[in-house]
């Protein structure tokens, strides 16, 4: 195992230097922008590992966790003078290793180690790690030492190739933050019959855990439920009709992803090609209506 030490003591470098200490890893360096971060993060490892600088964190250790914010990984890596034999690893999930060729120009290895997981808090992060995916790039033998580390911590490792960070972060979006933005629309939704939005967010999210439950235990394509799965057209109408006329802003995403739950109902068996393509032309027929609604809205904001 080799040693290790963290530039930037913010959440994830405090969880992943907690989680790491934990499973045997021995921290040699932490340095952050200002001491205090830094001290916050030794002082939940025992032993506590040093407090220094950057540099200071770059001379000691054979693997260097770079967990400042994405935009100022760059910078600080350029700002450092790396060497050959050792390795340094940035934890972002949109930017690539090129962020890292200061250190690669010296010799250094030079990876990534995104954790698939969302994290508020360090005590959370801490928590949710284990069992996370973890997207590594990485060649040789920093590409071992990282799947190995990934497997430490309970974790997937997940490979990527260059070029696969950004398709591979969009999906991580889509699940995570575009779930939010769906819970926003759907509490909006019941604004109109005069709910709150906490209040709302409570009573939708036993049927996002049991969704949730239902992928887990279920898996694609079977853990699809709904009028499309049953192939109900005429709910899929009823919805539609009053997409349009009381909130027309989410008829939209309604089509859109209604579109992407056909062919996985296909899938289930529970509907046949009629039905499939019967249900695709209302979504595609609306979607197109919604397309136009749209595009009066951008006008109108134009115009104004
Ligand atoms: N949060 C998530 O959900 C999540 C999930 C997966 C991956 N990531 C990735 O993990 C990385 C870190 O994110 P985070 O959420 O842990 O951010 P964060 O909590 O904001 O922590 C960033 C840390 O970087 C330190 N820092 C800022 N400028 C620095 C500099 N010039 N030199 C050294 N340290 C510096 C800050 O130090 P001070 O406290 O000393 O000011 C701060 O503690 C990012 O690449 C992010 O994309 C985050």
């Amino acid at each position: 195992m080799p040693s290790v030490g963290f530039i930037g003591a913010g959440t994830v470098g405090t969880a992943l230097a907690v989680s790491l200490s934990g499973r045997g890893y021995q921290l040699a360096a932490v340095a952050s922008k200002t001491h205090a971060s830094a001290a916050a993060l030794a002082a939940r490892i025992q032993p506590p590992p040093p407090v220094c600088d950057a540099q200071g964190a770059v001379d000691r250790c054979e693997l260097v966790f770079l967990t400042t914010p994405d935009d100022l990984i760059g910078p600080v890596a350029n700002s450092l003078a790396w060497h050959a034999g050792q390795a340094v690893v940035h934890c972002s999930g949109a930017a690539s290793t090129d962020v890292l060729e200061a250190a690669r120009a010296a010799g250094a290895a030079v990876g990534a180690f995104h954790p698939l997981q969302t994290f508020a808090s360090v005590n959370e992060a801490i928590e949710n790690l284990p069992g996370s995916a973890f997207a590594i790039e990485a060649d040789g033998p920093l590409l071992t030492i990282l799947e190995q580390m990934a497997r430490d911590l309970s974790g997937t490792p997940i490979r990527l190739g260059p070029g696969d960070k950004t398709i591979y972060h969009t999906a991580a979006v889509l699940v995570s933050n575009y779930t939010v933005a769906l819970m926003a629309a759907a509490t909006e939704l019941w604004g109109q019959f005069g709910v709150t939005t906490p209040d709302a967010t409570q009573s939708l999210l036993p049927l996002l855990q049991g969704t949730i439950n239902n992928i887990r235990k279920i898996g694609l394509p079977g853990c699809l439920t709904g009028p499309i799965a049953r192939g109900d057209l005429g709910t899929v109408e009823k919805h539609l009709e009053a997409l349009e006329a009381r909130a027309p802003e989410l008829l939209g995403i309604y089509c859109e992803l209604g579109l992407r739950a056909v062919p996985v109902a296909l899938a289930k068996g529970k509907i046949d090609t009629n039905q499939a393509r019967a249900l695709e032309k209302a979504l595609a027929d609306h979607l197109h209506t919604s397309s136009q609604v749209s595009t009066r809205g951008l006008n109108r904001t134009e115009a104004n």
